[in-house]
């Protein structure tokens, strides 16, 4: 299990960011033991109105007219609603529904309202309503139906996530068109840290209020405190991910369309989740064939926190290059299903490959990109390049995103360092 073997080694210090400062929390090596510092900080809210609300963020929706938004209150709040304002000055309201769950032995007060009936290209702003106060408007825009700009984040675990701040403002205030953001997973280092959630939601201030988010699961939010394997309790209370349907895993895989694109988020942590239900993988898997690809829209992309390849490792002879577990799964699937392009995570290093067919480079095949790192934990000198890679980020890598711009029959993918240089560029065509 080399992943939190390595973690663990790039682990010398955390700091966390409160009410707009970085506190350092001093050197704590080689474990994430909780920091005192921040606890008692921890009621330094970010106060809108009258009331102590934090963390106000928008998540995707099944489709380009809906999304949720999310908020959290210190305490639980009176007749809280959101407020939808369109261009023409017309208010709707929208009550939020009280989600409170407890993990890691902090309690949390979320709320969730759903807006409805957006207009593709349209301008909107909303805010948050409760009995002793109400926020600011908020600026957003609904996607137009011919174009879409996408932000891809791939992993951000941290030791101190102020490196994933960076990432993600960069990618932000470089790209403020941007109609969404996806997560690869592995968004924290340990799923069961809530100082860690708190330091991940806080480093996305002043971009998830305006743009929804649509995290993947990765192994990590599936490891508690002792770094033991648990179901992603967090996580799966955070996210409430578009509807799949499923009684035993709701949350844990979903689809959804925007613009010309269907968009199909998997889960590829069935190890994890299987000692405890079982179950995902085949379900999955029949989800996947029998509605997730049942689409007319003229894009179909996926997102997985695993990688379809695996790689030989310096120090491990005996580990050869090829197609990993997930890769001999969900390959001929996506070959099948004539998915154009699949983005995975999980290495913490950005490898583009290019369309593979039946395990080699073709044509009318999936086009592969390995999306990279955007935290603090980096595997410097790991891998070994694979065959199938045609672009490897200059090594040693730090963090990077991916912008990908879809209009018409031209996907356009760009990858970035967090300083803006540009590192690859990939232009697919649709046949
Ligand atoms: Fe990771
Ligand atoms: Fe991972």
């Amino acid at each position: 299990m080399f992943v939190i073997g390595d973690i663990m080694k790039d682990i010398t210090r955390r700091k966390f960011l409160i009410g707009g400062a970085f506190l350092a929390a001093g050197a704590v090596s080689g474990c994430f033991r909780k920091n005192p510092i921040y606890r008692e900080a921890k009621e330094t809210l970010n106060i809108l109105g009258d009331g102590k609300i934090r963390f106000v963020r928008q998540h995707i929706g099944k489709s380009a007219d809906t999304r949720k938004i999310l908020f959290e209150g210190a305490e639980e709040l009176k007749d809280a609603k959101v407020e939808l304002k369109a261009e023409n000055g017309e208010v709707t309201v929208s009550d939020a529904k009280y989600t409170p769950f407890t993990d890691d032995s902090a309690q949390r007060h979320l709320y969730e309202a759903e807006i409805n009936g957006l207009k593709a290209g349209k301008s909107y702003e909303y805010r948050i309503v409760t009995a002793s106060g109400e926020s600011e408007w908020i600026k957003f825009h609904a996607p137009s139906k011919d174009k879409l700009t996408t932000l891809i984040f791939p992993d951000s675990q941290s030791a101190d996530y102020s490196s994933w701040e960076n990432v993600a403002q960069a990618a932000y205030a470089n790209n403020s068109d941007a109609d969404f953001f996806v997560n690869m997973g592995d968004l924290v280092d340990n799923g069961e840290d809530h100082t860690q959630w708190e330091a991940w939601f806080r480093a996305l201030t002043g971009v998830e209020e305006h743009i929804p988010s649509a995290p993947i699961l990765g192994n990590h939010e599936c490891y508690d405190n002792k770094w033991e394997v648990r179901l992603p309790n967090a996580y799966l209370n955070y996210f409430p991910q578009p509807d799949n349907r499923s009684k035993e895993f709701p949350r844990y895989y979903y689809c959804y369309d925007l613009g010309e694109c269907r968009f199909i988020s998997l889960t590829t942590e069935w190890d994890e989740v299987n000692g405890f239900k079982k179950g995902l993988l085949d379900e999955e898997i029949e989800w996947f064939q029998n509605e997730a690809v049942k689409t007319d829209k003229k894009w179909k992309i996926v997102f997985m926190h695993r990688d379809v390849l695996q790689y030989r490792i310096k120090s491990r002879p005996e580990r050869k290059e090829g197609i990993s577990e997930a890769g001999e799964v969900f390959m001929p699937l996506f070959e099948k299903h004539n998915i154009d392009i699949v983005f995975t995570a999980h290495l913490h290093t950005y490898r583009n490959r290019g369309k593979i067919k039946n395990g080699k480079h073709g044509e009318n095949a999936p086009y592969y990109i390995l999306t990279g790192v955007a935290g603090d934990v980096r595997y410097p000198n790991l891998w070994t390049d694979h065959a199938l890679d045609r672009v490897v980020a200059p090594q040693p890598e730090t963090d990077n995103y991916l912008v990908m711009r879809i209009a018409g029959d031209t996907a356009n993918i760009k990858c970035y360092r967090d300083d803006g240089a540009l590192i690859d560029e990939a232009e697919i065509k649709r046949s």
